[in-house]
């Protein structure tokens, strides 16, 4: 199969010393992408600023911005069978990126205005065809409640559901705790596990999903 697998947070620039972004590692992707290319997958990894090593036979795309990555989803997306979107994209950059370092002055206080970046499962659920898609959804509260909303809203055809306020799950460790959630309702709370075992986990449904299909 040809995954598509997107991994880490972006970033938004203020100035060219600054910018906006969010606490994820990209453990999650890479794992995943690992995973899959073990298995025989052609992996393409679109990846996020990251302090990982690019994993082995996985082709890996660098991107920076949520603008980047749209444009980097959108490229490959028509070779592939499968899109897991793990990459934490930032919602929101700044509405103008200024040419140099912004000064402080005398200023005690700074107002930002912020732009919605685009939301990239929603920008290409047009261009979805046959494809298999995977999102996920970080919440602090009401999991799995917001992880349907997303799956509706986003088209998808499982939504990973991570609690990251649980210690031991989400952003910078090396374990999480997720559950699965379909659209017919189904459900299946995994246990805390290493991030490499829950990408094992989602590799097995998406080989039990492809064989049922075909
Ligand atoms: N996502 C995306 N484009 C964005 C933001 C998120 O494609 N601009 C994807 C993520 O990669 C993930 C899913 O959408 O697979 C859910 O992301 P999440 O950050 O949990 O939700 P949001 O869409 O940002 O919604 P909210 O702000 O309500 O949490």
């Amino acid at each position: 199969m040809k995954l598509l697998i997107t991994a880490g947070p972006t970033r938004e620039p203020l100035d060219p010393v600054r910018f906006l972004s969010n606490r994820s590692s990209g453990r999650m992707g890479y794992a995943l992408a690992e995973a899959a290319a073990a298995r025989g997958h052609e992996v393409t990894l679109v990846s996020g600023p990251v302090a990982l090593p690019p994993p082995k036979d996985v082709q890996v795309i660098r991107v920076v911005t949520a603008a980047d990555m749209l444009a980097a989803v959108k490229l490959h997306l028509k070779k592939c069978d499968a899109l897991i979107m793990a990459a934490a994209v930032a919602d929101w950059r700044p509405a103008r990126m200024a040419p140099r370092k912004l000064k402080k002055g005398r200023q005690q206080t700074l107002t930002l205005e912020l732009k919605r970046t685009p939301d990239i499962l929603k920008s290409i659920s047009w261009l979805k065809g046959q494809r298999i898609f995977i999102g996920f959804a970080a919440e602090t509260h009401n999991l799995c409640a917001e992880a349907r909303r997303k799956l509706r809203a986003k088209k998808l055809d499982l939504i990973v559901a991570n609690d990251v306020s649980r210690p031991g799950a989400g952003f910078e460790v090396e374990t999480n705790q997720v559950v699965l959630l379909a659209p017919d309702g189904v459900a299946e709370a995994l246990p805390l596990m290493s991030k490499r075992a829950v990408a094992e986990r989602l590799l097995d449904w998406l080989a039990v999903r492809v064989r049922r299909r075909s």
